[in-house]
């Protein structure tokens, strides 16, 4: 299977894609992550990636295909993965349905995690990360049982640099404009399912389960 989680920032892609991605025993691919390991590494991509990230802009697009396509070639994703935050643009998706195609593949399902925007902002005001696997917390929602640390590695938490106040308006403001116009694209294929967003982590992890076993409709 191979399917994407769609949402604003702070939706909870990666939480689900997280949770799912264990549950389903698929890789989860995340394109903020792989920028983020990047940058780690100091690598050309990771500083060029992060100039874009940190004004709240999306990365040009062949840098993010590339990153992608080059994960996505990996052995382990040769049947199946979960792409969360790929692709942002309809030009994303178009290549990546062709490299899918040339596989004999295709996407699967598209799930739009829907978040009304003010609660967005409460959820990245109040995120911390875990620096060595990526999985996520909040101070108020699901703190960590010991601060600063994760209960799944004991890695040290941190906060985004792009989750300031007026980097996360800048995010929020090209999701509307660049990527919420690509769910189209999934809803005319009959691939695009909408599931609550504002809900108990745990109540919405069931919604994407069942709509990611559900036969397609159209
Ligand atoms: P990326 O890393 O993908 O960030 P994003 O899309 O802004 O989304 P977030 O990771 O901030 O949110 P999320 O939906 O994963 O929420 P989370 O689960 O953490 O991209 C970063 C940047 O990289 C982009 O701005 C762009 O520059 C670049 N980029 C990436 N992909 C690109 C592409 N394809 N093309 C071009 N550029 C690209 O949850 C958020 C918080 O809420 C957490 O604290 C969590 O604990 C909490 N939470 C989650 N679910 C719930 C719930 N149900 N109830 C209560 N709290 C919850
Ligand atoms: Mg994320
Ligand atoms: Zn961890």
């Amino acid at each position: 299977m191979y399917a994407i989680i769609l949402g604003a920032p702070g939706a909870g892609k990666g939480t689900q894609a997280d949770i799912l991605s264990q549950e389903m025993n698929l890789p989860h691919i995340a394109s903020g992550d792989l920028f983020r390991q990047a940058l780690e590494a100091r690598t050309e991509v990771g500083l060029l990636a992060k100039s874009h990230m940190d004004k709240g802009e999306l990365v040009p697009d062949e840098v993010a295909i590339k990153i992608i396509l080059e994960r996505i070639n990996q052995p382990d994703c040769a049947s199946d993965c979960l792409l969360d935050g790929f692709p942002r643009t309809l030009h994303q998706a178009e290549v990546l349905d062709q490299a899918l195609e040339e596989r004999g593949k295709s996407i699967d399902r598209a799930i739009y995690i829907e978040v009304p925007n003010e609660v967005l902002v409460k959820r990245l005001s109040g995120r911390l990360l875990c620096r060595t696997c990526q999985a996520a917390y909040h101070i108020v929602n699901s703190p960590p049982k010991i601060p600063g640390r994760c209960d799944k590695c004991g890695g040290e938490l941190y906060r985004r640099s792009d989750d300031k106040e007026e980097t996360v308006k800048e995010r929020l403001n090209v999701f509307f404009a660049q990527t919420l116009p690509m769910l189209d694209y999934y809803k005319k294929q009959g691939k695009l399912i909408k599931v609550n967003g504002n809900q108990e982590i745990q109540k919405v992890t069931e919604e994407i389960l069942s709509a990611l076993r559900a036969p397609i409709s159209s």
